[in-house]
């Protein structure tokens, strides 16, 4: 069903360092394929990823469960430019700004069990996930975090997700340390200062 962004998973080919490379590029030229509405499951896999590693734990998710998946995408995207990006967090978080976001889930009613998928910036809750626990009705749905940082631990996230979502069971979860798109930056700067430039 074209117009909202329920989305196939994409294959988990480029993963950790290529996918850091890659990420601009797969933020503006990602194929999507959209999934059946109302496909009858009652989980729904709901994730936000800017570089590609908590997609690859929803992707696993959705298959395992036979889920629906969704991706939270904001309306605007957030530059591909990582330091703006994380610059335009901070702001965002400080000022507890919820950007708009693309889509909503269609018939989030039919759900009863959504796992809820983010990365940690600046230590909590990406703000678009603040956004999307804004804008859907999670009243008596079970919602298990999943999520990824970059060696700092989960924060606040998930208290963030308890408050926003106060009619919920909010279930543990799971955290996993993942690449870090600064550590790949850094690491591919530093090597391409051995690489002659052309001539
Ligand atoms: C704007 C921004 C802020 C981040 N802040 C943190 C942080 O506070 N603590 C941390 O451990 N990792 C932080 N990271 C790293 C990500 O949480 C980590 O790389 C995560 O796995 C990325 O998931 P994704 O590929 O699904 O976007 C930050 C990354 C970005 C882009």
């Amino acid at each position: 069903m074209a117009g909202h962004n329920l989305m196939a998973p994409r294959r988990a080919l480029a993963v950790g360092f290529l996918r850091s490379l890659t990420a601009g590029l797969a933020l503006s030229t990602r194929p999507s394929r959209a999934q059946m509405a109302g496909s009858g499951s009652k989980t729904l896999v709901a994730y936000f990823s800017r570089t590609g590693n908590t997609r690859v734990i929803a992707g696993q998710i959705r298959r395992a469960r036979d889920a629906d998946l969704f991706e939270i995408r904001p309306a605007e995207p957030y530059p591909e430019d990582y330091e703006e990006t994380v610059a335009q967090a901070r702001q965002e978080r400080d000022a507890g700004h919820e950007p708009p976001l693309a889509g909503a889930v269609p018939g989030i009613g039919a759900y009863d069990t959504v796992f809820l998928g983010m990365p940690i910036w600046g230590g909590t809750a990406p703000p678009v996930i603040r956004s999307f626990l804004s804008a859907h009705d999670l009243t008596g749905k079970t919602l298990v975090p999943f999520i990824t940082h970059g060696g700092y631990g989960r924060g606040q996230s998930v208290q963030v997700i308890q408050s926003r979502a106060p009619r919920s069971e909010v279930l543990q979860g799971f955290t996993l340390e993942a690449d870090q798109e600064r550590r790949t930056l850094e690491t591919v700067t530093r090597w391409l200062r051995d690489i002659p430039p052309s001539r």
